[in-house]
């Protein structure tokens, strides 16, 4: 089974009422927060629904972006990687998290260079490989401590670029299977992804890249018929989540939970 694609266990937070004042790119209008609560319940039973055990930390009200808990670590079968956000105001949701990764796992190790940042939005971990995009988060230095923190558990990293403007490096490319990646042709343009299977995101369809797959489900943000359709005629069992409130945060399906199988 691919450790990148199939996981016992998921890792979400609560949404804090604190979300109206997250980050985001543009203002595109506030989040209602009963809808995110109904969306975040959606996906959590979505995962619940392939046999995983997820859980669901209390919110976070100091830290208004908090349900995005991806940015948080990385997850891989030997260990967790305590990440450094870049957002300043994101800082101290890693140290929020670390507790219940050193719950679940034997090895939890840290990125604790004071100039070291990286988030976990802009990490693609595929089977034979871990890309990490740079970006306004993520920094080389980040990328280098997080090289030598994964070296010894067989991983290789390997340093590609977010494009310019985009919030993180999945905000525009997701993993199906052990070799397949769904992205934007902004983001594949670049060539990052010799050697792997493309599927592109149709035109117009761009919000849609971020996807998650999570055991034998493709989750994705609902509104957005053509990448559904191609990812249906490629044999993928996609599952729609509403996203409308989280999107105007610029989160999507992968921020919503770290997804693991530890040791
Ligand atoms: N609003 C999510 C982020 O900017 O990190």
């Amino acid at each position: 089974m691919s450790f990148s694609t199939h996981f016992t266990h998921a890792i979400t937070r609560r949404s804090a009422a604190s979300i109206i004042k997250g980050l985001r790119a543009v203002d595109t209008g506030t989040p209602d927060l009963a809808l995110i609560q109904s969306h975040h319940d959606a996906y959590i039973a979505t995962l619940r629904e392939t046999g995983a055990t997820v859980v669901e930390l209390p919110a976070l009200e100091a830290f208004p972006d908090s349900v995005f808990v991806e940015d948080t670590a990385l997850c891989l079968p030997q260990g967790a990687v305590v990440m450094r956000p870049g957002a300043p105001t994101r800082l101290g949701e890693a140290a929020e998290m670390a507790p219940h990764l050193r719950a679940l796992y034997t090895q939890v190790v840290e990125i604790t260079g004071t100039d070291s940042f990286i988030e976990g939005g802009d990490i693609l971990v595929t089977e034979k490989e871990i890309l990490v995009g740079r970006s306004a988060r993520t920094n080389a230095a980040g990328i280098a401590e997080l090289t030598r923190l994964v070296a010894p558990w067989g991983h290789t990293v390997r340093e590609v670029h977010t494009p310019p403007g985009v919030l993180h490096f999945k905000t525009d490319c997701s993993l199906l299977d052990a070799d397949t990646v769904l992205s934007t042709t902004r983001l594949s343009a670049s060539g990052c992804f010799k050697g792997y299977k493309l599927i592109d995101i149709p035109d117009g369809e761009e919000a849609a890249a971020n996807t998650i797959r999570f055991n034998e489900f493709v989750l994705m943000p609902a509104g957005f018929p053509k990448t559904r359709d191609r990812l249906t005629a490629a044999g993928f069992t996609v599952r729609e989540i509403g996203n409308t409130e989280c999107a105007k945060l610029d989160g999507g399906m992968s921020c919503l939970s770290l997804r693991f199988s530890p040791k």
